[in-house]
Order: C-alpha cells, then sequence, then structure tokens
C-alpha cells in the first residue's frame, strides 16, 4: 500500500513511501475525480473502493493476506466468527434451502444453524462425522447445498476427514465449508485436501491476544458454480445491474458475491483498527502456532499421566481415537486446547480450577495466556449430570487452552490444583 506524504523535512519530499507496518486507513469513505469515475466503480467495483460497510484498505490487506496464508483466491473479513459462518452459507443458500452439517461443531454454529437458520427458512441436517460415506449420503435432499465442518471441533477436539467429506459434497455437487479456525492455516489447509471455502473465527488463534473479535471467509476459487444447481452465481443479479457472478468474475465469484451482495446489505465489516490489530497477531502466527503445539504435548502428556485424571482428550495423544486422522491433516500439531476430566467430579474439578493462579478462568480459548473452563458450570450450566452425560461433558471435564508461557509454569500451576484435592 502506498502513501503519498506531502510534508516537507529541511527539504526532502518523499515520495510513494512505502511504510512499514499495514497503516490505518480510518475512512468511511473514498474521493474520485470525476462522477464518470464514480460510475465505473460501481459498473465493476473490482475496479476502486466504493465505502467501509463492505471494503477498506487496511481490511483488504489483511484479507490478501489470509487468503494467501490459506492459498486462497480471495478472502473477506467479518466483524466476528459468527458472521463468518452464517454469511458463508447465505451467499449459496435461500428459504426452501438445506445443508449437512458435523454434528460436533462449536455450540454457538449449532444454534446458528438450528434454530436462527431454521427460522430464515434453510434446514440443517446434522450428521455423525464419524459416519460412513453412505451413513453421510443418506442425509442429502434435493435442495442440499453445501456441507459443513470443523477441521477441529470445539470443544469436542474430534478430527474432522475433510477428504472424505470433499469427496461425498462435490460427488453430490456441493462445495465443502471448513471451520478452520483451532489448526489455523499454519497447522492446516483444507483447501489441499478438497475444501472449497474456509472460514475462521479469528478472535482466536490469529488475534491472539484476545483484544478484538472478527471472522473471514476465503475461497478456494476451484469450486464449480455453473452446473446449474446455483442460479444466484449464474443468472443476473437484480439487485446489482444484472451482474452476472460467474460471468463477471470467474473463479472468484463467490468471494465477489458474497462482498458485493452480502457485506452491502448485512455491513458486518471490521473497521480499519480491528484489522491493524489482526495484521500484528498473524504477523507471529506461525511461530505462537508452534510453541502451543509444543506446550500442549508436554501438557497433554502430564495430565494422562496423573493419578487424579480419568481421561485426557487431545487428538495429538498417540491413545487419542482421532491420533491417525491428526497425523494425517494436523502433522505440526494439534492446537494448544486439551480437555481432560478429574477424578471426583464436579466439585473436585471446580476445587481444582480454583486453586489455580497462573491459568485464568474465561469463556475464551486460543490465547496466548493459559485459560480454562469448566463447561459443566458455565457454557453447559443449565444442564443436570444426567444431561451433561448425554451430550459428552462429564461434570468433572475441564477446558484446558494452554498459552505460550513457560511450559515449565504451567505444568507447577496445574500440580497446585492437582494438590488441592488431596
Ligand atoms: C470453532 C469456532 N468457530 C466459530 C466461532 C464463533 O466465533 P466468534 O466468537 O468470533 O463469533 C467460535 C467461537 O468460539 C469457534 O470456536
Amino acid at each position: 500500500m502506498k502513501i503519498e506524504t506531502k510534508c516537507l523535512h529541511a527539504g526532502y519530499t518523499p515520495k510513494n513511501t512505502e511504510p512499514r507496518v499495514v497503516p490505518i486507513v480510518q475512512s468511511t469513505t473514498y474521493v474520485y475525480d470525476s462522477t464518470d469515475d464514480v460510475a465505473a466503480v460501481f459498473d465493476d467495483p473490482t475496479k476502486s473502493l466504493i465505502y467501509s460497510r463492505f471494503e477498506n484498505p487496511t481490511v483488504m490487506a489483511v484479507e490478501d493476506k489470509i487468503a494467501a496464508l490459506e492459498g486462497g483466491i480471495g478472502a473477506m473479513c467479518t466483524s466476528s466468527g459468527q458472521a463468518a459462518s452464517l454469511l458463508s452459507l447465505l451467499n449459496i443458500l435461500k428459504a426452501g434451502d438445506s445443508f449437512i452439517s458435523a454434528a460436533t461443531i462449536y455450540g454457538g454454529t449449532v444454534n446458528l444453524f438450528a434454530f436462527t437458520l431454521k427460522k430464515l427458512g434453510i434446514e440443517c441436517i446434522f450428521v455423525d462425522a464419524d459416519a460412513s460415506e453412505d451413513e453421510i449420503q443418506a442425509a442429502f435432499k434435493p435442495n442440499t447445498k453445501a456441507v459443513f465442518g470443523e477441521t477441529l471441533a470445539n470443544p469436542a477436539l474430534s478430527v474432522f476427514d475433510i477428504e472424505k467429506f470433499a469427496k461425498i459434497a462435490h460427488k453430490n455437487g456441493v462445495p465443502l465449508i471448513i471451520d478452520n479456525t483451532f489448526p489455523t492455516p499454519i497447522l492446516c489447509r483444507p483447501f489441499e485436501f478438497g475444501a472449497d471455502i474456509v472460514i475462521h473465527s479469528t478472535t482466536k488463534y490469529m488475534d491472539g491476544h484476545a483484544v478484538q473479535g472478527g471472522g473471514v471467509i476465503v475461497d478456494s476459487g476451484n469450486f464449480d458454480w455453473t452446473s446449474g444447481k446455483f442460479p444466484e452465481f449464474t443468472e443476473p443479479d437484480e439487485s446489482y445491474h444484472g451482474t452476472i457472478y460467474t460471468k463477471a468474475y470467474g473463479k472468484a465469484a463467490y468471494i465477489i458475491k458474497a462482498r458485493m451482495q452480502l457485506m452491502r446489505d448485512f455491513g458486518c465489516y471490521p473497521s480499519a483498527q480491528s484489522a491493524f490489530y489482526l495484521n500484528l497477531g498473524l504477523e507471529t502466527l506461525p511461530i505462537r502456532m508452534k510453541q502451543y503445539c509444543e506446550n500442549a504435548k508436554i501438557v497433554s502428556e502430564f495430565l494422562e499421566s496423573n493419578e487424579n485424571v480419568e481421561s485426557v482428550n487431545y487428538p495429538g495423544l498417540k491413545s487419542n481415537k482421532y491420533n491417525e486422522l491428526a497425523q494425517k491433516y494436523l502433522p505440526l500439531g494439534c492446537s494448544g486446547v486439551i480437555s481432560f476430566v478429574i477424578k471426583g467430579g464436579r466439585s473436585a474439578a471446580v476445587k481444582f480450577m480454583d486453586s489455580l493462579s497462573l491459568a485464568s478462568n474465561e469463556v475464551h480459548v486460543a490465547d496466548i495466556r493459559t485459560c480454562v473452563l469448566h463447561p459443566a458450570s458455565a457454557t453447559h450450566r443449565q444442564l443436570t449430570d444426567e444431561q451433561l452425560v448425554a451430550c459428552g461433558i462429564e461434570g468433572g471435564m475441564i477446558r484446558l487452552s494452554v498459552g505460550l508461557e513457560n511450559v515449565e509454569d504451567i505444568l507447577d500451576d496445574l500440580k497446585k490444583g492437582f494438590a488441592a484435592l488431596k
């Protein structure tokens, strides 16, 4: 991004200097030389910028960076991960359509799919991600237009078989959308396994410092929208002077349609300031992801060998049900998120957690600081112990998001928690 400066320093006028960091373009609007120039941008919005409700140079610099990290053709940031999930689907589906989703996904996304999208006339068919190809195939209906799953599910920590689902989705002529929040493109690049669209809650590892919420949608550019199943891509858009997205934008049809139709109308676009913070997080993402994985591996092995622990759920452990899939999709590591069940149930878990001092008690995950959550007291508080067991959450379960502190300090803190149980 070039900037022209008019300030004089002892007779020296620097021109077209390039700032070392992405500048914050804190402006709602852009100025044109002529009315014709404005008209030309409205005819083809990719020629320049229109309005910060759906495009801004700072945000777009970050979008390009995330698209490159994922190996996609383009990206669009959103004001939250929820907005990214919502728009990724609304760009394909309308009332009367259905889509298939893995049942093991983030609870907020389950709510969005099962209740809010239902109110808009869109049906979500939940499937067991570990089911056979035939069982998943049986869930498809003639109006099914997409498939959705999470690479590494929050909080189940199951590993999603991207290739299996990409094969089934493509056999049915529909795209596969992957929520790649926990691995980030540093640990897994779903397009390399056949996914078509990737979304993220950038609130988590990408931001990494718990300073601002955000989301992003990335388009691989690989899905063919011209099969006849997706008329919104191949017929004139009456809301945008008759644009035919596949004709006008080819491989970028999906991501440009998302911006020009949905972001224009819903406006859930991040501010330049938010994108600036996100960019700072991205600059250290590879090194942070490596360290989260190293710390979490040591912590998961420590927990597994502790006599007070009933079970540990971390796909990086050899004993884990998803270890084989983890080796395929997450060879560099399985992020910093672990869950484990403490012996003694709910009261032991609470006692353990309240004795920690380095790990803070938070609803957030995927932060540089270690944090813990007791799902039975927080996100699943309204459920009885029997209901908790039915949805796979035990009273003694603790979700631990391992941070970047010295791993010995993290282990010492956990030892303090175990000592309190004696
Ligand atoms: C895997 C996953 N996807 C999406 C979301 C929603 O993101 P946000 O909280 O940024 O709206 C979350 C939030 O925890 C998440 O964990």
